[in-house]
């Protein structure tokens, strides 16, 4: 039975995906999503920002790959790499797309010694885990760190943060909080939170000597 509730540790977030995964196999729910509608609202969000023509982009927690299938499509010479912690994940993306580049790790603890154009990452800042500010907060870290032009992430939550449940496998933050954070890093930021009811988007561009 799927554990529910708070995770301590990245290896409860894999085993939560992967017994999500042994149920449904290759089908969104094992994302934790309850249909492929709801990732691809939030991939809108990104091209309505994102100019991803002739770019590198790293996609932090790719699950089977759906991104890239609309990157390689929507644009040119896109230099893709995904990277996601579940190997089964990883194994399917492979398959479905055997000329880009995917990897398996914990990015967050252990992220690659490389810097990409575009950082991305989709629904994977949502898990209910231990001390759920303070692993956001060092997600959104270490990603602009490895970050030349734009980190796009999105997250469930709002402002004033919706209630949790000590018992839910995903956690609502505070979503001005986390703003008021990012803009600790970055002057140069865009928020999106007109798309879905407990749902934003935030974009993070690192300031050079130009802007
Ligand atoms: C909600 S799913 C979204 C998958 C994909 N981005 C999409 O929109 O279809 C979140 C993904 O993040 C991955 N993930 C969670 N924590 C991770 C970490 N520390 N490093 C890499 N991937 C992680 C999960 O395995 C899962 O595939």
């Amino acid at each position: 039975m799927t554990k529910k509730g708070k995770t301590t540790s990245s290896e409860e977030i894999r085993e939560a995906y992967q017994e999500k995964f042994d149920k449904y196999g290759y089908d969104p729910r094992s994302l934790f999503w309850k249909g492929l509608g709801a990732s691809h609202q939030r991939f809108r969000q990104m091209w309505a920002e994102i100019d991803f023509n002739d770019k590198s982009v790293l996609d932090v927690g790719c699950g089977f790959g759906e991104m890239a299938r609309f990157l390689t499509k929507r644009y040119s010479e896109v230099k893709y790499t995904g990277v996601d912690i579940v190997p089964e994940f990883i194994n399917v993306a492979r398959e479905k797309y055997p000329d880009l580049r995917f990897e398996v790790g914990d990015y967050f603890y252990d992220p690659m010694n490389e810097k990409f154009d575009i950082v991305i990452a989709s629904g994977t800042l949502n898990s209910n885990v231990e001390n759920n500010m303070d692993f956001r907060k060092n997600a959104i870290k270490v990603m602009f760190e490895h970050t030349k032009r734009v980190l796009a992430f999105n997250m469930l939550g709002k402002h004033p943060q919706p209630e949790n449940k000590d018992d839910s496998n995903i956690w609502y933050a505070d979503s001005l909080e986390i703003l008021d954070y990012c803009m600790s890093l970055t002057r140069r930021v865009a928020f999106h939170a007109n798309y879905h009811p407990r749902d934003f988007t935030i974009f993070m561009y690192p300031v050079n000597k130009r802007n």
